[in-house]
């Protein structure tokens, strides 16, 4: 507790938005520094970092519940000297009574009915048993201990709770979970104590992912799913399997960066906006120049068209492999006009488009002998359907809202109702989670990724363009300014359009065609090569820490 509550200080006496910290050998860097402590523990222990990485998950999943979870679903890449790298996509799935039709409009996400069944036990289960080099329990302790003796909380996990408390039924499984015992706010420096919590993570430690997915662990989904209206059943619980993928690269500035396959968008995503990028020379104009934001929107504009035309579950649609080649992007670079945005309705093409109408996390690791870890792990909204699974003591996902809900009803509000993420019983719903690891020569330099929805893979290629086309520390390229655009809705999200600083050059946006939104955008716990050891880029949009040796 004492050690948990100087990291905490420690984080806290550093600074604000970005900043770089350096280690010698070994390092870990997420959201929170009390998680970030946990898995450098691990790595001093002789750990490597994948053991690291699975002892930050599941401190996550306890000490920043709006998206560390177990309840939830992600991917992690891995990447280290001997191996060839790969995906663990632990992504969730539509439960077998899914169907095609089973949303209506009108129907909110935060609902049992829109949780998918979790696989991030499973994922890290299958990425101790293929990496791991300590026994599982030891990686698992950490978390019991944590959510059985309390934490000390920090301010921006006890303001999102407060606030989701405030949304939640006075009696329902989420308060009794997570809210104040005896009532009242939280505040920041009380200690959290997560007692049922600390039970299903001992339940996991003991028994592994048999733990979560047949037993009471398994029952107490299903009681949930009946109280609540949810899906899940015994049988997609003991079905759920994660999977192994080999990782798309993307050749960039000298550099290969490995990226996820589908269900994940990211990567295809990833290698059209970069691919554009670099067609249009964007490094020839300074960073923040009008011409470069500019050829950055138009860039995501096409990419996330395509995400929309193509890209779903592998196994339920087929995958045209053209989209992540750099002559396709090439093609779709010859289509940006440099002196006006193209509207995006004009790029529909063959989807009919209606005219009408946080929270994820990811953590970086990287250990002393080569190896390094990026995953990014998600609830979907922050704290998921806020359904938490009552005497288990976590909150469910509601991953479903990543599926194309209404089948052909495309809008301009960004809703996608294209075929390929479409529901079906077993599929996983297309992702945008885009977790990378850069390599030079055929040795990790780079770790990053980014929460942050259909905004993830735009996050990623800024903080990749910043480091390796502007030449920017890891610190700066994380805490650079970004922007986003989704090709619907059709407006550039940019962190800074309401900072006076930036008036004229929103102006000059506007002036070309763009509507200008925006608002905070991602948070990216980067590493980066240094000497001989790991520069960590910590983001401090929400929180952030890093810790290593
Ligand atoms: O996998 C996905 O694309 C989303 N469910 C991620 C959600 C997310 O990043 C929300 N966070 N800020």
């Amino acid at each position: 507790m004492t050690a948990t509550f100087l990291a905490l200080l420690t984080c806290i006496a550093l600074s604000s938005q970005s900043e770089g910290v350096s280690f010698r050998q070994e390092a870990v860097v997420s959201v929170c520094p009390i998680a970030s402590k946990e898995g450098a523990a691990i790595l001093r222990r002789g750990g490597n970092a994948v053991d690291a990485a699975i002892t930050t998950a599941l401190v996550l999943a306890v000490t920043h519940p709006a998206a560390g979870n177990i309840g939830g679903g992600g991917f992690m890449l891995v990447d280290g000297p001997g191996r060839e790298p790969e995906v663990i996509d632990y992504r969730e799935t539509a439960p077998g009574a899914a169907s095609l039709r089973m949303f209506q409009p009108g129907d909110g996400g935060r609902t049992a009915k829109a949780s998918g069944v979790p696989g991030t036990v499973a994922g890290l289960a299958m990425s101790h048993r293929r990496h791991g080099s300590l026994p599982w329990r030891d990686l698992v302790e950490p978390a019991v201990r944590v959510a059985r003796d309390g934490f000390v909380s920090y301010k921006p996990l006890v303001d999102s709770l407060n606030s989701v408390l405030a949304s939640v039924s006075p009696n329902s499984a989420f308060q009794k979970a997570y809210g104040k015992p005896g009532g009242g706010k939280w505040v920041t420096g009380d200690t959290m104590v997560f007692a049922d919590l600390a039970n299903t993570l001992k339940a996991i430690a003991q028994e592994g992912e048999a733990g979560f997915y047949s037993g009471g662990v398994a029952r107490a989904i299903v009681s949930e799913m009946q109280r609540s209206g949810g899906l899940i059943s015994l049988e997609d619980l003991a079905g759920y399997r994660a999977i192994v993928r080999e990782p798309i690269k993307i050749q960039y500035k000298q550099h290969e960066i490995l990226a996820l396959p589908p269900p994940s968008s990211g990567g295809a995503c990833l290698a059209l906006i970069l691919g554009m990028a670099d067609e249009e020379g964007l490094e020839k104009n300074p960073r923040d120049s009008v011409v470069a934001l500019h050829l950055l929107a138009e860039s995501m504009r096409r990419a996330f068209r395509e995400r929309a035309r193509h890209l779903g579950d592998p196994a339920f649609a087929p995958i045209p492999g053209f989209l992540f080649e750099r002559e396709y992007a090439r093609g779709l670079a010859k289509g940006i006009n440099r002196a006006q945005a193209t509207p995006s309705i004009d790029l529909a093409g063959d989807i009919p488009v209606v005219l009408e109408t946080e929270h994820t996390t990811h953590f970086s690791v990287a250990d002393a002998k080569g190896m390094v870890v990026s995953n990014t792990y998600t609830l979907e909204d922050s704290y998921g359907s806020r359904v938490v699974v009552a005497g288990a003591g976590f909150i469910l996902n509601n991953e479903m809202q990543d599926f194309n809900w209404f089948p052909g009803k495309t809008d301009t509000k960004g809703r996608i109702g294209t075929s390929a993420n479409l529901i079906s019983p077993g599929k996983r719903m297309l992702s945008s989670q885009c977790p990378v690891i850069v390599r030079r020569d055929g040795k990790a330099v780079g770790v990053s990724g980014s929460p942050g929805g259909r905004t993830i893979p735009s996050t990623v290629a800024q903080v990749l363009i910043n480091k390796l086309a502007y030449g920017m520390t890891i610190e700066d390229a994380v805490a650079h300014p970004r922007l986003h655009h989704g090709w619907f809705p059709d407006e550039i999200r940019f962190e800074k359009s309401a900072d006076p600083r930036w008036a004229d050059t929103v102006e000059a946006l506007r002036r070309l065609g763009h509507k200008v939104t925006g608002r905070s955008q991602g948070d990216a716990h980067s590493l980066w090569r240094e000497g001989g050891g790991w520069r960590a880029g910590i983001d401090r949009r929400i929180a952030g820490g890093a810790s290593g040796q």
